[in-house]
């Protein structure tokens, strides 16, 4: 019964998880949903995504990858959603996501993590961290044993209001993701790097004259602000003063791998 956990990551939260999974099975490999082909997945019995929330509900580019999916209509899907404050209905957002394209999610479970949205939020403080680590463990103990017996879960037909409700909610919201980056302001201490555009999961940014110019296919997702080791990359105001969060009990250069080998909309 061989698994495939597909992760999508930004600030480390998701792999993390992804990795932990990973190691209490025998099973399973690893996917980075930002590089990753589809056809690799041919011989999978199960496949699984780990990504976060982002404003309520799935990454855009997850949702895409899910569409890539729909070939594959007879295996069993499961996810894990990493969030920061509130899930809100995010799981069942995605579900519906499966359904477009045709598809079953079977199991899903949104666990707390550290905060990454420095936008609108500060930082998560080191000891609650710490905290949701060892919570994070936990978790994962509790959802292997689910996934291992292909456990399926039913949504309650009361939900079924509420969650159209933050689907309307969460698509004005995403709709607007991909201009995200154009909002960044880059600042003097810049030194043209280029790591900003290597972490970029979309390739979204390019840097011309040592300076990064950011295009509108953004995912929202700040790993070029909290990987710039400059800390040069400010969303206006907001993110002045607040540093700068990457998981730390993962090697975060595996997330550098993150190249598109194809785009990531091709139908492979
Ligand atoms: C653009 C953006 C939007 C987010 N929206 C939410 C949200 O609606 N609810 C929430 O609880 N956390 C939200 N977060 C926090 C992340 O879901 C959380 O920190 C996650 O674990 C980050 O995963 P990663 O490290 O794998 O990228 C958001 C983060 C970003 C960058
Ligand atoms: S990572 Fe930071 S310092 Fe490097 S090019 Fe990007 S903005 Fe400039
Ligand atoms: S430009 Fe920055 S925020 Fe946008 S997708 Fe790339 S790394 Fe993420």
């Amino acid at each position: 019964m061989k698994t495939a956990i597909c992760y999508f990551s930004a600030t480390g939260n998701s792999y993390d998880i992804a990795c932990r999974l990973q190691k209490k099975m025998s099973d399973a490999d690893l996917f980075n949903i930002a590089d990753m082909r589809i056809r690799d997945l041919n011989d999978y019995v199960k496949i699984g995504i780990v990504c976060p929330v982002y404003w309520l509900g799935p990454p855009n580019i997850v949702k895409r990858f899910i569409h890539r999916l729909r070939r594959f209509k007879d295996k069993y899907y499961f996810a894990i959603l990493t969030f920061a404050r509130m899930p809100y209905s995010a799981e069942y957002l995605l579900q519906l996501e499966f359904q477009k394209a045709g598809l079953d999610l079977h199991y899903h479970y949104c666990l707390k993590m550290p905060e990454s949205y420095f936008v609108g939020f500060m930082p998560t403080p080191q000891k609650n961290q710490q905290f949701l680590f060892a919570k994070a463990d936990e978790a994962v103990d509790h959802t292997y044993p689910d996934i291992a017996a292909a456990l399926i879960l039913e949504t309650p037909k009361s939900l079924l209001n509420m969650i159209e409700k933050a689907q309307k909610r969460h698509e004005k919201l995403a709709a607007v993701l991909p201009q995200f980056a154009q909002k960044y302001d880059v600042h003097k201490n810049c030194n043209g790097c280029g790591i900003c555009a290597r972490v970029c999961p979309v390739n979204n940014i390019e840097i011309k004259e040592h300076l990064p110019v950011f295009g509108d296919q953004c995912e929202g997702c700040m790993a070029c602000f909290h990987r710039c080791p400059q800390n040069a990359i400010h969303y206006g105001k907001k993110t002045l003063r607040k540093g700068q969060y990457i998981n730390p009990t993962i090697d975060i250069a595996q997330l550098d791998k993150q190249r598109l080998t194809e785009p990531v909309d091709s139908n492979d």
